[in-house]
């Protein structure tokens, strides 16, 4: 089959190269042109484990390639997912479908022979049905059918949750276009995946449903861990004791700063949106995202109780930036929150991340310091935050930790140490919920 991914961000480049490994014929498109030179010559815009040698075996077996002209890859596609970007919109919240519809209006023209345009972006319901006006506008003639194939990778895990995941969905108006799907996910059946086909509406639904409800369990056991902290009890053993029951299942508990990411911040806003604008409730949602923006505002309140009641003058260490581990992205991160409401209080602050500094350097005060060695960050610092649990702050040599810092603090948003095993190690040690 014949397919060409519009975007070649973290969705488009990902599933780009998947769907070559499952053999098909793969063109990525993106209309920064800087982006695709760079496709060209072999680099890699993103970090995402195992995604480089993917690529790289796919354009070398001739089935991925990058271009700058849609001239030469959308009149003979069979399949054209629609991969962009769909930010918050400036002001009040909603998707900003601008360059879905840039995206859908440039290839509309040259469409040629039955073509299925899929929308893999996050788009809010009714946009599939928009995006077939928009291309019918342009060329009444088309023989397309659009369809709706939302995506559920994580950053991090993205290539197993692409070749491996737990269903995919498709949308979709007619067995023609669910047939192309199909065919297209076929080596899928193999491992057995369920393909999951329904209808338009409730396949773009499925997708700002499941993410509004995976941020409710964060914010839920984020709620909880509050309670814990005051009574005594351990989060963790509330966590585990609770997804033992497979109705509510042991995943999305874990107790941290808060959720961000490219997703859960835009989505849970965005479906708040269109359930107002359709008149139906969304009071859960909105109380998700709000005990989300209390618990990253909470996080200052735990560094300072840490310090023993002022921040000011003193210096963080801080390791992780990222809104979670094995990605670089940096978008919402809990981190792009906390760090500036600290330097306001006169913090300072050190920083290491393995992998999101680049981005982390546009987007957070100039004043922070960055390191490229873990135990250097944290010379003379007054405290250690650990903020994104990185394997690599998985086993620090405590012994060097103490010896770097002022004072043996040690702040972790993670809950990834033993209370007990820290304290008997000579720390001040604060967690969450525990
Ligand atoms: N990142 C994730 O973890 C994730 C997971 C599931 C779903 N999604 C959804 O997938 C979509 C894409 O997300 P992303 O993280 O890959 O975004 P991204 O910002 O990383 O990439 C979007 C790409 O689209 C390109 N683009 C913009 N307009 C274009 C056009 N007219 N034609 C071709 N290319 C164009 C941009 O240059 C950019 O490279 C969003 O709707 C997002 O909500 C993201």
């Amino acid at each position: 089959m014949k397919v060409t991914m519009l975007g070649c961000g973290y969705v488009g480049l990902v599933s780009g190269a998947c769907f070559a490994e499952f053999g098909a014929n793969v063109t990525c498109f993106d209309v920064d042109k800087k982006k695709v030179d760079r496709l060209q010559d072999g680099e890699m815009l993103i970090y995402e484990p195992g995604l480089s040698d993917l690529v790289k075996k796919n354009v070398n077996q001739g089935r991925l390639s990058f271009t700058e002209s849609l001239n030469t890859c959308i009149p003979d596609s069979d399949l054209i997912f629609v991969a962009v970007g769909t930010p918050t919109r400036r002001g009040d919240g909603h998707a900003d479908l601008t360059y879905v519809y840039q995206a859908v209006q440039n290839i509309a023209p040259l469409l040629n022979g039955y073509t299925v345009i899929v929308d893999k972006s996050t788009v809010p319901v009714g946009t599939a049905r928009n995006v077939k006006r928009v291309i019918l506008e342009t060329n009444p003639e088309a023989d397309f059918d659009v369809a709706s194939n939302p995506e559920f990778l994580r950053e991090g895990a993205a290539i197993s949750d692409l070749m491996r995941p737990d269903r995919v969905v498709i949308g979709i108006e007619n067995k023609r276009a669910e047939e192309a799907l199909r065919e297209l996910y076929r080596p899928m059946s193999l491992i057995e995946t369920p393909i999951f086909s329904t209808d338009l509406e409730s396949a773009e639904l499925i997708k700002y449903a499941s993410n509004a409800f995976l941020a409710t369990k964060i914010s839920f056991i984020n709620e909880i861990s509050m309670l814990c902290d005051e009574v005594g009890a351990d989060i963790h053993a509330v966590a585990k004791g609770m997804g033992m029951d497979s109705r509510i299942g042991e995943k999305f508990l874990r107790p941290g700063p808060g959720f961000g990411g490219s997703c859960f911040p835009k989505d849970t806003q965005a479906l708040v949106r269109t359930a107002q604008e359709h008149g139906a409730s969304s009071r859960i949602i909105e109380t998700v995202i709000e005990v989300n923006e209390a618990q990253k505002a909470r996080m200052i309140k735990k560094i300072r109780e840490a310090l023993g009641g002022k921040e000011s003058g003193k210096t963080l260490a801080v390791l992780g930036l990222t809104f979670k581990p094995e990605t670089d992205d940096m978008r919402e991160a809990p981190s792009l929150a906390i760090l500036p409401k600290l330097i306001e209080n006169g913090c300072y602050i050190n920083a290491h991340d393995p992998k999101g500094v680049g981005e982390a350097k546009a987007l957070l005060p100039n004043s922070i310091k960055y390191f490229d060695d873990i135990y250097i960050t944290m010379e003379n610092a007054d405290a250690v935050v650990l903020m994104t649990e990185w394997d690599v702050y998985c086993n620090l040599d405590m012994e060097v930790v103490k010896q770097k810092l002022n004072t043996p603090i040690f702040i972790d948003l993670r809950n990834i140490y033993e209370p007990e095993t820290m304290n008997l190690l000579g720390f001040e040690y604060s967690c969450i919920g525990r």
